[in-house]
């Protein structure tokens, strides 16, 4: 694993953004995993302005999200896909119809878990997977549990994961209690993976992620496994 701790959060999203653009100016057709939370947002305010700038382009990228909440409409502005279209897609120029992420209003939902495992899987993975990273070393919505899973699956949310989330809904009751996430197993096929952690109250699951024991318990463990992964955190967060 390779840690670059950056001195604030700006610098930490600026360094997590020239990681991607490098990436996709030598890939310009690569398939690209995106991540949502507030921790990425300042990465992608950051590549929206090298693609203004017009050192960025996106017309030939593929995007695959990590994760979707169950039971909220695109048009639902704390559903991932409205998130990701107001942070990136409607600022650059991505082509919408070769950005995916899973259907949290499908009707059958294992079968809409195949479907997007299966679309990954014909995309040939990421190149770059970007990630954040939960208070209990949670990444996408793969929270602590006794197995790793492999493929994109349903989840049933933490109460800790719905505390922190809540602050994005006008009440807790109104946080979906479940999501459709990409699995460990489907992020390990990432060729790459670059994770941003900003923040004194994620240092402890950062320290578990890089030196803990590789564990369910802690799903980000699994990634000292992985041969190329890069984490961009900022000095609080830093372990
Ligand atoms: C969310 C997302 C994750 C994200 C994490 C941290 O629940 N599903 O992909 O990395 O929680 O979010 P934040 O960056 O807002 O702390």
């Amino acid at each position: 694993m390779k840690l670059y701790v950056m001195k604030d959060y700006d610098a930490m999203s600026r360094k997590a953004a020239h990681l991607i653009a490098a990436e996709i100016m030598v890939h310009p057709d690569m398939v690209l995993g995106l991540a949502t939370g507030s921790t990425p947002i300042g990465t992608y305010k950051r590549l929206v302005e090298l693609y203004e700038a017009g050192d960025l382009d996106f017309s030939q990228i593929t995007t695959v999200n990590l994760d979707e909440y169950e039971g909220l409409p695109a048009t639902h502005d704390q559903s991932y896909r409205y998130f990701m279209e107001d942070n990136l897609f409607n600022h650059v120029n991505l082509a919408k119809e070769k950005s995916f992420l899973p259907d949290g209003m499908a009707k059958d939902i294992p079968a809409e878990c195949r479907r997007y495992e299966d679309l990954i899987a014909s995309l040939g993975y990421p190149r770059l997977q970007l990630l954040g990273l939960g208070h209990n070393g949670h990444i996408g919505f793969n929270e602590p549990s006794d197995s790793f899973k492999k493929e994109v699956h349903e989840v049933t949310l933490t109460d800790r994961t719905i505390e922190a989330n809540k602050r994005f809904f006008a009440s807790k009751e109104d946080v979906p209690t479940k999501a459709l996430t990409m699995g460990c197993g489907t992020i390990m096929h990432a060729k790459k993976v670059l994770m941003v952690v900003s923040g004194e109250d994620k240092r402890d699951a950062l320290s578990k992620t890089i030196n803990g024991p590789i564990t369910p318990e802690v799903p980000a463990s699994i990634l000292q496994l992985h041969p190329d992964v890069t984490i961009v955190c900022d000095e609080k967060a830093a372990p």
